[in-house]
């Protein structure tokens, strides 16, 4: 399926010949981020932000400017008529009707599908609450493409806070999908999510080693879970087998209180030291912005590339917009067999069965009222479904034949 008019909410929304589509632009696009090519002229962008952001917005905002486009902006939803009670689906509904592209960055979970299901223009999710930046992930997955040359049996360690942390939810699957090896390292409490887990095993065969900080790898301790990890800790220095470490920070703004933050806050810091038992052309990347999770001193080490990454951000956004707005067809090659595809969605209203709401207290459903919470049965796992706008799954109150 060709891209032109296409959103991005969620990475399962490309195929995975999609996504390689978008390098290859973007890689033609490598060309011209210093200059101006005029495939976006008299197409306009806006950007809608109700988070603070610096590389997403710019990045995208230049993007479109090196495409010969025009761009309006919010950059801070609270001086618009969201601070009057605006909801989504109205402020979407104006925006179409001035630009031709729409991204936007929302605390809400399942906000950027809500924007999609009302624009008549493609939606780019440049981070929903904690739930997903698929975009942040396009160019995590394309600079470890650029740095090593390929992303198939590259080992990777996502650190962090993988509970909240919306660009390791997105990347732990695009690595997953591409044949890459994840391992997960977070601090006790800051874990990935059980049913991403789940999902990554069921659906994509993915078991990551879990472990709970990265000097356990150096000290060679046994890993939390996962099969591939327990050879590896027989060996001294995990550290040193992977191709990249991708750190991320403890995310503040998703903590349900000041004092759960303070506990987790400062839990884990990559050190220079730390990071001279990686191998030598190994990748220490970030999607920044960092606070004290990542020593300074680590950016003059020759494996730190998360300025580089940021840079990667200008040319995969451009190839994205372009491609989105149907001014540079990607070109997108035959799925070969076992190849993720996206699949239609079947949705369930179950308030016809059961008055059933989304128990997330962050998903959109309970902030924007005009929304019916929808539902669709989640096929790894039995008996299960999953809100269709932030995915959080719980057991099905009846069984799927009840809600036809
Ligand atoms: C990330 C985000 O907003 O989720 N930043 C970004 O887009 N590069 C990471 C973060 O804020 O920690």
């Amino acid at each position: 399926m060709a891209l032109e008019g296409r959103s991005l909410i969620s990475i399962f929304d490309f195929s995975d010949r999609e996504i390689e589509a978008v390098f290859k632009l973007a890689e033609e696009m490598a060309q011209h981020t210093r200059g101006r090519v005029g495939l976006a002229e008299g197409l306009i962008m806006c950007t809608l932000f109700y988070e603070p952001s610096t590389r997403t917005r710019l990045s995208f905002e230049t993007a479109m400017q090196r495409l010969g486009g025009g761009v309006i902006s919010v950059a801070d939803a609270s001086v618009t008529s969201v601070a009057k009670g605006e909801t989504i689906a109205d402020t979407v509904r104006i925006v179409e009707s001035y630009a031709d592209v729409i991204v936007i960055r929302n605390p809400l979970e399942g906000s950027a599908r809500v924007a999609a299901d009302y624009a008549s223009v493609p939606v780019i999710n440049a981070g929903d609450g904690a739930h997903e930046h698929p975009t942040q992930t396009l160019v995590d997955l394309y600079t470890i493409r650029q740095e090593k040359g390929r992303l198939k049996g590259v080992k990777v360690a996502l650190v962090g806070d993988l509970r909240h942390g919306r660009t390791a939810h997105s990347l732990a699957f695009g690595l997953a999908r591409f044949g890459a090896e994840v391992t997960l390292v977070a601090p006790p409490g800051l874990e990935m999510p059980a049913h991403l887990a789940t999902r990554l095993d069921k659906e994509f065969n993915c078991r990551p080693a879990q472990y709970h900080s990265l000097s356990e790898m150096v000290t060679g301790e046994e890993p939390l879970k996962g099969r591939s990890g327990r050879q590896r800790a027989l060996t001294s220095e995990v550290l040193s087998l992977f191709d990249a470490v991708y750190v991320t920070r403890v995310q503040k703004e998703r903590f349900p209180s000041e004092q759960d933050y303070q506990k987790a806050k400062s839990s884990y810091e990559i050190t220079e030291e730390l990071i001279s038992k990686a191998r030598p052309d190994a990748l220490v990347m970030h999607p920044l912005p960092r606070v004290d999770e990542l020593a300074h001193a680590v950016d003059r080490d020759p494996r730190a590339v998360y300025f580089r990454q940021a840079a990667y951000g200008l040319p995969v956004r451009m190839a994205l917009l372009a491609a989105v707005l149907g001014r540079r067809p990607a070109r997108v090659r035959k799925a070969r067999k076992g190849d993720y595809r996206p699949k239609p969605r079947h949705e369930v209203d179950f308030r016809k069965v059961a008055d059933l709401r989304c128990p997330n207290a962050r998903c959109v459903t309970n902030h924007e009222v005009y929304l019916s919470p929808h539902f669709t049965f989640v096929e790894h796992v039995p008996e299960t479904i999953a809100c269709a706008y932030c995915e959080y799954e719980m057991k099905a109150p009846l069984g799927p034949e009840a809600a036809q």
